[in-house]
């Protein structure tokens, strides 16, 4: 498989939409976010419709795949629910994950070696709506392997045990791991992606290893535009305050 330099970011928006649901209102809105991430470099826009809906909504689904240009990646867990969301709005890409009721984010990856058939019956149904089908997996080259039997184009390595090491040598060992497995991936023809935790510090050498295609990264990002965006949004209500005086 070709060694691509460019390196692709996939925006995820989710918090924008816990941020409006915190507040049972209309904004801020996932999808005019996602527009902006677009104009400044994002390949993709993640969004993971949640069994609970805690998040993003069905229809921020449907605008976001209406309106996007670039792609959309559909997270979602294999339940015949969200097949039959999917194969309806037909995203470019959908990613399969695990899904917990309980749980804050995604914890870890899938495991498609002990779910085989029912999870090939999923990605067939995906790929016939001509979606690209990834899976959310742990860098472990037996997930790695029973996903490209099941007939998945690719594979999300999660990167959440590297980004949360304790220590250095702990984040090494991860970092090894992660790489192995996209060699591995990429030399049997597997798209490998990557993606959760990465941070403006720890994201680089995700970023170097050359089989990653793609980095689908969200929190930091979102959490860096509110640290970013409070000083304009503060002294911009301060105006209004001073302006209606006057
Ligand atoms: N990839 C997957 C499969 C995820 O579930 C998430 C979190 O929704 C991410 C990437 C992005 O993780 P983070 O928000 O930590 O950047």
């Amino acid at each position: 498989m070709k060694k691509d330099k460019n390196i692709l970011l996939g925006v995820n928006v989710d918090h924008v939409a816990t941020l409006r649901e915190a507040r049972g209102v209309n904004y801020p809105d996932p999808l005019q976010i996602a527009l902006i991430a677009e104009k400044n470099g994002a390949d993709s826009i993640t969004i993971h419709l949640r069994e609970d809906r805690r998040h993003i909504q069905d229809h921020d689904v449907e605008r976001m795949i209406a309106v996007i240009d670039s792609r959309v990646n559909f997270e979602m867990a294999a339940t015949d629910e969200m097949i039959d969301i999917a194969c309806r709005l037909k995203p470019y890409d959908c990613c399969l994950v695990p899904e917990k009721r309980q749980e804050l984010t995604t914890e870890g990856g899938l495991d498609v070696y002990s779910r085989v058939d029912f999870l090939s019956s999923c990605v067939e149904k995906l790929k016939k709506s001509g979606i690209r089908v990834s899976i959310f997996v742990d860098p472990d080259p037996k997930q790695i392997e029973s996903s490209q039997m099941i007939g998945a184009d690719a594979v999300e390595i999660h990167t959440g045990l590297y980004a949360d090491s304790a220590n250095s040598s702990d984040q090494e060992y991860e970092l090894n791991r992660i790489k192995e497995c996209a060699v591995h991936a990429d030399r049997i023809g597997v798209r490998v992606n990557a993606g959760h935790g990465l941070h403006y510090e720890n994201t680089s050498d995700i970023a170097a290893i050359r089989e990653i295609k793609e980095l689908n990264i969200g929190h930091s990002i979102i959490a860096r535009a509110v640290n970013s965006g409070i000083a304009e949004a503060v002294s911009e209500m301060k105006s209004i305050m001073i302006k209606s005086r006057k």
